[in-house]
């Protein structure tokens, strides 16, 4: 669900669609948003898991504050999904603890 009608930030312009992938699964996002936007519209609330205790975690602070949100985002750990714009194409994967970067093919070691 997306508010689109807001009275301070006037309506939002759902004309322009991306498409990112979600573990491997399509989600349609609206060009300009956040990654978390995208998922919590798609209904994607669980972003990442706790080190120690294997909780689940989303979107808390959304202003890139509090890490709550943090994914594996085109390979890279850490990223702040609530402040991080989409990507046609985008490769955004639940991290796991830490969280550690993907090799990624034909890259020199
Ligand atoms: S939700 Fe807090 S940093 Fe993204």
């Amino acid at each position: 669900m997306r508010i689109v009608e807001h009275p301070i930030l006037d309506e939002l312009d759902t004309s322009k669609k991306v498409t990112i992938y979600c573990d491997g699964q399509p989600i349609e996002a609206l060009e300009g948003e956040p990654v978390a936007s995208a998922l919590m519209n798609a209904g994607i609330r669980s972003f990442r898991t706790t080190q120690k205790r294997k909780e689940k975690r989303g979107i808390f602070c959304a202003i890139g504050r509090c890490t709550d949100c943090m994914m594996i985002v085109d390979g890279v750990p850490n990223t702040r999904t609530c402040v991080t714009i989409v990507r046609d194409g985008m490769q955004v994967k639940t991290q796991e603890g830490l969280g550690s970067f993907e090799e990624k093919k034909g890259e020199d070691k």
